[in-house]
């Protein structure tokens, strides 16, 4: 297995699966570190020969001794910044951070690029969050060959969330809170609802999951449902096709599953509450694992009115936990805005907090995996549906061609051009940074 040192993390799939389980293996080991300590609630076995249980948290806090991570987060964040920077001291490192954007020189109009160039030389890790699809590819190209060798080192970039994209580290959160839970990840039937369309972490989880062989039910209102680039992408890519669905209860119809996508005039009706009849019933729990809730992307939308017209149109509360399976997780990245009634954190099965508390030891295990300090054991045993990482983009790219997505990284970063891919026959063509896929007509410029 390839090791991890140095590498960059843009997609979910800049890791294999057995790369996945490697860091979840080690992220067990540092979560057990974590446990231990004076006010520990975990009993701890006295080794062999009678000797106390071994302080690893001391062992682990030297692991990246003299390294430093540096944060930069162009858009709000509690979970991931916090995670990361708490996760790197928990190593032994240092952590140098812009938790505002209007606090770095991107207030005087710097480009991304040349941020990412002079921290850089300051750190030996980035994380970066921002609000443009496309963002965390571009940060990596900025570390070019002539770079890294000024630099003398590899800096590895870490998306923290680009746009409505990615968020990769989430999802290892996420799976690792799904295999915790149940023990296994293949075969389980996970509902994904909410604003399936702007939620960055359904798309990185969507793929993540379908790698590892879960069945995808997506949930949502029909103006907010998964972008037809994730659905081409984890056709083809993964062999699947999620149901769509418009209310959990039309799980329990499956006639009522929605293939095409919803007429521009649908677009503002509003929504059914999740749960709005009695055929739901045991139906649903009986097949469904995990549901999995985000909040309406508010910050997403350019018409603030359509974002108001679907809050509020799912909900799970008490009455939902009623009619859902015992063993049937419900998971959230959080924040929550009014999709998770607060009745249901005192539920065994509401696992968000657990999730979000992985988010420590998954991202110790991570930066102790890029910064070269732990090497990746043999996983056990490979995933159900091994992938390698796909090699996107292996064709000729068009440029000269500009991305209609208007939050592309490419509208926004002056000087950068967009690159495009021809997909197959379709007549589409797929932008390098932010994924998204429009017609051809339009393709003018040249290859390269
Ligand atoms: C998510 C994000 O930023 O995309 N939060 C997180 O990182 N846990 C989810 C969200 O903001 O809705």
């Amino acid at each position: 297995m390839s090791a991890l040192a140095g590498r960059h993390v843009v997609s979910i799939s800049d890791l294999t699966n057995g790369e996945i389980e490697g860091v979840f293996r080690l992220t067990d080991r540092f979560l057990s570190a974590l446990q231990y300590g004076p006010l520990s609630l975990v009993k701890r076995r006295r080794r062999r020969g009678g000797k106390a249980p071994r302080n690893d948290l001391a062992s682990v806090g030297r692991l990246c001794a003299n390294q430093v991570l540096a944060t930069i987060f162009f858009e709000p964040s509690t979970r991931t910044r916090l995670s990361f920077e708490s996760a790197m001291q928990r190593l032994g490192g240092r952590v140098i951070s812009v938790a505002d954007p209007r606090t770095s020189s991107a207030a005087k109009g710097e480009r991304l690029a040349d941020t990412i160039r002079v921290v850089a030389g300051y750190a030996d890790a980035i994380v970066l969050r921002h609000p443009n699809e496309g963002a965390a590819l571009l940060a990596v190209e900025s570390l070019d060959e002539q770079r890294v060798a000024e630099l003398g080192r590899r800096v590895p970039i870490i998306n923290g969330g680009d746009g409505a994209h990615e968020h990769p580290t989430q999802t290892l959160c996420d799976l690792y809170t799904i295999d915790r839970e149940h023990g296994k990840i293949a075969g389980l039937n996970v509902a994904l609802c909410g604003d399936l369309l702007h939620a960055r972490t359904v798309h990185s989880l969507a793929y993540g999951l379908a790698r590892f062989g879960a069945n995808l039910k997506c949930i949502s209102p029909p103006s907010l449902r998964l972008p037809r680039y994730v659905k081409r992408r984890l056709e083809v890519e993964y062999d699947c096709v999620p149901e769509e669905y418009e209310s959990l209860s039309d799980l329990a119809a499956p006639d009522r599953a929605h293939v095409p996508d919803a007429p521009a005039k649908r677009r503002r009706r509003a929504v059914k509450r999740l749960v709005d009849d009695e055929q739901f019933l045991e139906a649903v729990g009986r097949f469904l694992d995990a549901v999995y809730v985000t909040r309406i992307q508010a910050e997403r939308f350019s018409d603030p009115a359509e974002a108001a017209a679907v809050s509020g149109s799912y909900v799970i509360d008490l009455d939902v936990l009623r009619r859902i399976g015992k063993r049937t997780t419900i998971l959230h990245p959080l924040p929550r805005i009014d999709e998770v009634d607060y009745s249901v954190d005192l539920d065994t099965r509401a696992a968000y907090f657990r999730q979000a508390a992985y988010g420590v030891p998954i991202r110790m295990a991570l930066m102790a995996l890029l910064l070269g300090r732990k090497r990746l054991r043999r996983a056990k045993k490979e995933a159900a549906r091994p992938t390698a990482v796909p090699q996107r983009g292996a064709g000729e790219w068009i440029t000269g061609v500009k991305c209609r997505n208007r939050t592309c990284i490419t509208n926004h970063e002056p000087g950068l051009g967009a690159r495009m891919e021809q997909i197959g026959e379709t007549g589409l063509l797929r932008c390098a940074y932010c994924d998204q896929e429009q017609d051809d007509r339009s393709a003018s410029g040249g290859t390269s």
